[in-house]
């Protein structure tokens, strides 16, 4: 299914994957709708991309505000939930109330946009989830992101049988490099050291190579019920 006049509403899309992604399927002629909480980043995203792009402001947090502003948008071919914050720190040490956040945004928000979104969302469309590698690939201080990946992941599963013909699948990013300016020089530098290492690729993935995959997800007409892992090869 080409892209080109669909209308596709990406939570967390001012930055990130989320940002790449907006920017390939305006190239590819789609319509987009981008939220997130601050105003400003969303007005500049919305200008670094250009014609083919609109904005809200939007806490997934809050269930009437999904149901508002997914009201107000729609109708709608495609959703893209990439809200999330991030959350880590030993088992023992993290706070509950620290991992229930994490919860509240990157599950229960994926979760009632979802909800909301399938009374605007064509049935020929598509609902695209974010996992995380964290779930098959465990890392010590990351339990709280295996948890809530592994929860998305489950519900990806349902939701493409339930939901259908409405196709429903999710993206399990590995590490994609979204931290530049956002940490020191020092530790970024290191963490692309560390992750190089690591992975076969031998770098981190980009926002691009993320976003590539996610809109494959959303063009392939015989995919759902899937979590494709994007990871350079661990
Ligand atoms: N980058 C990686 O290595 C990696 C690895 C595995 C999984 N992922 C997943 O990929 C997805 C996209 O992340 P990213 O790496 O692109 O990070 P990102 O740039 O930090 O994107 C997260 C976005 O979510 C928004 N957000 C946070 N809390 C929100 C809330 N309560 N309501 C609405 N919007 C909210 C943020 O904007 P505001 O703060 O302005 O609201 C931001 O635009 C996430 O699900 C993340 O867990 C990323």
């Amino acid at each position: 299914m080409s892209l080109s006049g669909k209308r596709i509403v990406i939570t967390g899309g001012a930055t990130g994957i989320g940002l790449a992604t907006t920017r390939l399927a305006v190239e590819r002629g789609a319509q987009v709708v981008i939220t997130g909480r601050t105003e400003a980043t969303l007005k500049a995203a919305a200008e670094s991309v250009g014609p083919g792009v609109e904005y809200r402001v939007l806490d997934v947090t809050d269930p009437e505000a999904v149901e508002r502003v997914l009201a107000a948008v729609g109708p709608f071919d495609h959703l893209v939930t990439g809200a999330a914050e991030i959350v880590a720190g030993p088992f023992v040490e993290l706070p509950e109330a620290d991992a229930r956040s994490l919860f509240e945004t990157k599950f229960w928000g994926q979760y009632r946009a979802a909800k909301a979104a399938v009374a605007h969302i064509a049935p020929d469309g598509s609902i695209l989830f974010f996992s995380g590698y964290l779930y098959r690939k465990a890392e010590a201080g990351f339990s709280g992101f295996a948890a809530v990946n592994g929860a998305v992941e489950g519900l990806v599963k349902a939701l493409a049988i339930e939901l259908a013909p409405l196709r429903v699948n999710a993206i399990s990013p590995g590490q994609i490099d979204v931290f530049e300016g956002r940490w020191d020089a020092e530790s970024h530098a290191k963490y692309r050291a560390d992750v190089s290492a690591a992975l076969p690729a031998g770098r981190p993935g980009t926002p691009e190579e993320a976003a590539h995959a996610v809109l494959y997800l959303l063009e392939n007409t015989f995919t759902t019920g899937t979590t494709l892992d994007v990871d350079g090869g661990k």
